[in-house]
C-alpha cells in the first residue's frame, strides 16, 4: 500500500514540483487511499505558528502554536507522534469531534522543519507502527522530491 502511495506521489511531483499543488494531490492521495480515515492534511511552519494547508475533511482550526496539540508537540518534539487514543492526549486539539485517533509526522528537509502531515481517523488505534513508517517514507518523498527553493507557491 505505501509502495504504490510513494510511487504515485513520486509521480505527481515529477509533473509539478510545486510544494502547495504536491500537497494538495498528497492530501487526496492518502485521504482516498487509506480507509478510516476523517482528516488529512498539512500544518505549514509560518513563524512559530502552524497554518492550515492543503487538506481533505471538514473545515478545521487554521492556527495551532508550537507545543499545543499533537502538531504542535510533532512539531516542537521534531518526532512522530502517533495516538492511538486522542482523548487521552493532553492539550489534543478537537477540530473534528468524530476523531479518535491521530498521526503527525514532521516535515524536515536538511534540519529545517516545514510543518507537520496530520491524518486523523474514527476508529481508536487507527494507526499502527507500519502505517507510522509508511507515513514516515511518504513524507521523505515529499521533502526530497519537492522544489522549495522559491518557497511554497514554487
Ligand atoms: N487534532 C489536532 C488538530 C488538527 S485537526 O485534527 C485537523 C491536534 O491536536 O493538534
Amino acid at each position: 500500500m505505501y509502495s504504490l502511495l510513494c510511487s504515485q506521489l513520486k509521480e505527481l511531483i515529477e509533473s509539478c514540483p510545486v510544494p502547495v499543488s504536491a500537497m494538495a494531490n498528497a492530501s487526496s492521495l492518502l485521504y482516498y487511499t487509506l480507509p478510516d480515515l476523517n482528516w488529512a492534511g498539512f500544518y505549514l511552519l509560518s513563524g512559530d505558528t502552524l497554518l492550515l494547508g492543503p487538506f481533505q475533511g471538514r473545515v478545521a482550526c487554521t492556527k495551532i502554536s508550537m507545543g499545543r496539540g499533537v502538531c504542535g508537540t510533532a512539531a516542537q518534539t521534531r518526532s512522530i507522534q502517533r495516538v492511538l487514543n486522542v482523548h487521552e492526549f493532553p492539550g489534543h486539539i478537537a477540530c473534528d469531534s468524530r476523531s479518535n485517533s491521530e498521526i503527525v509526522i514532521p516535515l524536515i528537509r536538511e534540519g529545517t522543519l516545514y510543518g507537520v502531515l496530520d491524518l486523523d481517523s474514527p476508529l481508536f488505534s487507527r494507526f499502527s507502527e507500519e502505517d507510522q513508517e509508511g507515513l514516515q517514507a511518504f513524507c521523505d518523498v515529499l521533502m526530497t522530491s519537492l522544489d522549495w527553493s522559491r518557497g511554497l507557491m514554487g
